[in-house]
């Protein structure tokens, strides 16, 4: 059976100006070439899998999910394939090539088949409408119902991400509501219309330790109540952990490793992902004691080395390691890590 959705070879590039700064799209003079943002990125996602998708800030997370939701900037320039199986009334799933798919398409799948939560619900939603009536739009915009009838999905949407009261928080608006409770609404927004996958990018980077174990809880409840598969997009392999059932590490554009998440974790074939480890605080962890942390910072797009992108910050380095990009080496059973040199030594 084909995957829900299968990301093929995607590289997604900006023009950059003569300084190395990217360009919008109404700026095309004095352009150099455009640099990779995302390289020869492939991972796929089956029917009700969430796989966590985890780099440093700067990484290429987010303009993946906007790639996958068909709205990355006007000056991006896509190349690779984004298959996503669409299921249709039959039972049968449809192949759609996102990346080439016409607008009105992707806005039809957008909210409906293929959601997005993003990490501050407050810019998505708006400050003057009641968060009901908001949902109810949702509804609205992918159902011929009627406004009563997408008024109680909005509020039976509500009660699925075990808002307390739902009838009487329907009619509250954004700013009444905690960071916490409009996350909630978010992601009720974002189900209430039973998408096939749910794209959630950081959400929950910016709430509290307790609200954010919450919200992880929930989106567990979820993905098994309604069989929804997930893209879970965290700077932290920490939180990634509480949901994914496989992780994809990304580092500077690229795939550094891939597998199921015991083996991310108990097996790292990656110098980069064993770096993320440790900066892991664990029960043995000594307090007094600063977390260990990755020396250096991820480099801009604009300046990639030609070897592995990891290669200033890498302990492990040989020679060379700085002539091409190394290719990804099968480290265990649908386990893959872009490094030959660590894992040659292991063999
Ligand atoms: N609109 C844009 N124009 C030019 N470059 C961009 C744009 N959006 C993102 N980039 C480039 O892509 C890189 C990755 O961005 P992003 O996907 O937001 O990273 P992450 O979500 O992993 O923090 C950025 O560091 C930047 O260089
Ligand atoms: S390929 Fe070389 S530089 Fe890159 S992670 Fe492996 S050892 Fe380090
Ligand atoms: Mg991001």
């Amino acid at each position: 059976m084909s995957p829900l959705l299968d990301v093929r070879d995607l590289t997604i590039a900006f023009p950059q100006s003569r300084a190395g700064r990217a360009l919008s799209s109404a700026q095309p003079a004095a352009t150099v070439a455009p640099a990779a943002a995302v390289r020869g990125l492939s991972f796929s996602i089956e029917p009700g899998e969430v796989l966590g998708l985890v780099g440093e800030s700067g990484s290429g997370k987010s303009i993946t999910s906007l790639a996958i939701m068909g709205l990355l900037p006007p000056s991006a320039i896509v190349t690779g394939d984004i298959i996503f199986q669409n299921s249709v009334q039959s039972g049968d799933s449809v192949a759609m090539h996102l990346t080439t798919l016409p607008s009105h398409q992707l806005r039809q799948l957008r909210g409906s088949r293929i959601a997005m939560i993003f990490q501050e619900p407050m810019t998505a939603l708006n400050p003057v409408m009641r968060v009901g009536e908001q949902i109810a739009e949702a509804v609205l915009a992918h159902n011929r119902v009627s406004k009563s009838e997408a008024w109680r999905r909005a509020v039976e949407g509500m009660r699925d991400v075990a808002i307390a009261d739902p009838e009487e928080r329907a009619r509250s608006y954004p700013h009444q509501l905690s960071g916490g409770m409009r996350q909630r609404v978010m992601i009720a927004m974002a189900i209430v219309n039973r998408p096939q996958l749910l794209i959630a990018d950081e959400p929950t980077t910016a709430l509290d330790v307790t609200i954010q174990q919450q919200i992880l809880d929930l989106l567990n409840d979820l993905r098994h109540k309604f069989g929804l598969a997930m893209l879970f997009i965290s700077h932290d392999l920490a939180v990634v952990s509480h949901v994914a059932d496989r992780v994809a590490v990304m580092y500077a554009g690229s795939l550094a490793e891939l597998g199921a998440k015991a083996d991310i974790f108990h097996a790292p074939g990656h110098p980069y992902t064993q770096g993320l480890l440790r900066a892991i605080p664990t029960l043995q962890t000594d307090r007094a004691l600063p977390l260990s942390t990755i020396e250096g910072a991820v480099p801009p797009i604009a300046q990639l080395p030609p070897g592995c992108p990891f290669e200033p910050r890498c302990s492990h380095r040989i020679d060379a390691c700085v002539v091409e990009l190394p290719p990804l080496v099968e480290v265990g059973p649908e386990h893959w890590a872009r490094c030959p040199v660590l894992n040659s030594a292991r063999r």
